[in-house]
């Protein structure tokens, strides 16, 4: 296991009041694995990135990244953990300097480790702007000067270029044209393919999340509804809550109609109580319980293995 993600929890104060932005989210990674987090716009995806990034500190639970556990690490071990672990993010002009050429941006990770010559950096940056299917002199443009394809592919050579074990992508299509949402995700999946990376894609679409990743996990309010593998996951979904993004998709070129609610999160039991159609009572009261059917895990008291609800048959 690379990643190994427990109880994690995060609460932000908005005018005085709590709101739980992730509630004991519980995520594992394996080498070379590919984990899909989708949900809503505001299920907490981004704090998730942002927690295990380091770039947010959870108010509760345990992030181990490469056998060690990164919540209670001093500065100095934070920062070597950090070079195993990169990000894209979904702005990726806004992700680098415009001040900057893309040789010194992308080479940045490189620069860090302290361990190679001028020359070999240089070589580097050429040979990964090449693995992203940009041309060499890309390296002497700034990132205002190219696309927002091109731009995302200068981003994900900067990620890669230091080998990490780790690369956290936020929403790195969303704000792409769709032809070139293709050519990011077949790039990612090349990337996939030839190295024992692993990744963690985070994105509200479905159709991406299940072309790329081995495993997926749903957040819904800051909670993980329901994960395990893509195919298991959205062939048979189990929970409500999938069932209803699944087969409430929106088509192309519309938007998916999002139930809100009142309840700012901070409820007992389960967060979906107030939609669901197999909710009672308790199931507001008590906090869900898990349900793993071989990996396939549910959080919801209802879907106990004898009562699932109405399973795809
Ligand atoms: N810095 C912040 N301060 C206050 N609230 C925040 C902050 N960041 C995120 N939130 C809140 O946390 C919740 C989850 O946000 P986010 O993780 O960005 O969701 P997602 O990425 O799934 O759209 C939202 O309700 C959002 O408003
Ligand atoms: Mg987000």
């Amino acid at each position: 296991m690379i990643m190994q993600v427990s109880n994690l929890t995060k609460t932000f104060t908005v005018s005085g009041k709590k709101q739980i932005a992730v509630d004991k989210v519980n995520l594992s990674i394996k080498r070379g694995e590919c984990l899909g987090l989708i949900g809503e716009s505001g299920s907490g995806k981004s704090t998730t990135a942002n927690l295990i990034a380091g770039l947010l500190k959870p108010d509760w639970g345990s992030i181990v990244f490469n056998s060690s556990e990164f919540v209670k690490a001093s500065a100095k071990d934070l920062r070597i953990a950090r070079k195993e672990m990169q990000m894209v993010f979904q702005n990726p002009q806004e992700s680098f300097n415009p001040r900057m050429k893309l040789i010194g941006a992308i080479s940045e990770p490189l620069i860090y480790q302290k361990k190679y010559k001028k020359s070999e950096i240089e070589q580097l940056v050429y040979g990964t702007l090449e693995r992203v299917g940009l041309k060499g002199e890309y390296a002497a443009k700034y990132a205002w000067e190219i696309s927002g394809g091109e731009c995302q592919r200068a981003a994900i050579a900067r990620a890669i270029i230091g080998n990490p074990k780790l690369i956290l992508c936020d929403e790195i299509t969303s704000a792409l044209d769709v032809s070139v949402q293709a050519q990011i995700i077949s790039l990612l999946y090349q990337l996939k393919e030839e190295t024992d990376m692993s990744f963690l894609f985070i994105s509200h679409d479905l159709a991406i999340v299940s072309s790329i990743c081995d495993k997926v996990a749903v957040m819904y309010k800051g909670q993980i509804m329901e994960s395990g593998d893509t195919l298991s996951l959205i062939n048979n979904p189990l929970h409500p809550y999938t069932r209803d993004l699944i087969f409430n998709a929106a088509k192309p070129g519309e938007k998916r109609i999002e139930k809100v609610s009142d309840c700012n999160g901070m409820i007992n039991g389960c967060k979906y109580y107030e939609f669901c159609n197999i909710s009672e009572k308790q199931c507001r009261e008590n906090p869900p319980e898990e349900v793993n059917m071989n990996g396939h895990i549910i959080c919801c008291s209802k879907c106990s293995h004898s009562n699932l609800p109405l399973a795809l048959s």
